[in-house]
């Protein structure tokens, strides 16, 4: 893993790959009136979200270790339903510090097996929170109450900023969204990612596969490169949002 930009070589430069990758996610996170977001995703070098089916293939071993790397960081793991069923997701495995980051799981059909390998957690406090909207059936939130914490965040289906504050109560500060592309979208679209890492594996693979983000309307957010790195073929590129501040510097947005 190697640094490609910035280049100024008294801002680590020529570190080692383990520095290069602590210097990719260094961040000032602020918490302001929300929990700070995080963004982590993979694409084919045609912006693929998925190669058959699934995300893991579209890069090599550099992608895993940037994966392991960031969820060192938040206090919860925020992902849509779909992909915890096609990715098969099991609880994340504990912090540095001993802290588990606590599985976020957002679905309207409460379609989640109680036997899904993500449910397998001992400690109640350490269940996944599934956040799901009110119109959701009261009898598959029941069931689900038996495996994990269930919360209502929105009327229709999941809202964005809802979301964020049932997690904010329950102490969670750091929020990193492995997507997919439709979750991701939401939270894109209000304005509601602040930091965003983004893998391009150097393959192509055409099809029909979706793009990382997708909603049906254009929206625009911007953001501003932080760092690129690289493993082999594979660029690694890390960005922040670019917010509006008031004259204090707090972000207003
Ligand atoms: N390239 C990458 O980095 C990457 C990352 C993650 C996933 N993926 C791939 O992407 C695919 C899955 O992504 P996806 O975009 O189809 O699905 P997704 O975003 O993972 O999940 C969509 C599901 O989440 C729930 N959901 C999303 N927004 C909601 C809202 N506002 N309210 C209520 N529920 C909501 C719904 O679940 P219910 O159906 O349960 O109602 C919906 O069907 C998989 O193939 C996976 O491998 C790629």
């Amino acid at each position: 893993m190697q640094r490609i930009w910035p280049t100024d070589p008294s801002d680590g430069a020529n570190d080692s790959p383990g520095d290069a990758v602590a210097n990719h996610l260094r961040a000032d996170r602020v918490v302001n009136d929300r929990p700070w977001v995080m963004a982590n995703m993979v694409a084919s070098i045609d912006g693929a979200a998925t190669r058959a089916g699934r995300s893991g293939s579209l890069a090599g071993p550099g992608d895993r270790v940037i994966f392991h790397a960031l969820r060192e960081v938040p206090d919860a793991i925020l992902a849509g339903a779909a992909t915890v069923r096609t990715e098969r997701y099991r609880p994340p495995k504990p912090r540095p510090d001993g802290v588990r980051p606590r599985l976020v799981i957002v679905s309207g059909t409460l379609h989640l097996p109680a036997d899904l390998p993500c449910f397998e957690v001992e400690d109640p406090a350490e269940r996944p929170i599934v956040l799901t909207g009110a119109d959701s059936p009261v009898e598959e939130r029941e069931r689900l109450g038996d495996v994990a914490e269930v919360l209502v965040a929105g009327d229709l289906g999941v809202e964005p900023r809802a979301a964020l504050a049932a997690l904010a109560d329950r102490q969670i500060g750091v929020v990193l969204c492995e997507g997919g592309p439709r979750l991701l979208g939401q939270f894109v679209a209000k304005g509601l990612v602040d930091e965003w890492y983004l893998t391009i594996g150097a393959v192509a693979v055409l099809g029909t596969s979706s793009r990382i983000t997708h909603l049906d309307t254009d929206v625009e957010a911007q953001f501003r490169l932080r760092s690129v790195l690289h493993d082999g073929d594979d660029l690694f590129l890390a960005y922040a949002a670019v917010r509006p501040t008031n004259s204090a510097g707090i972000r207003t947005s």
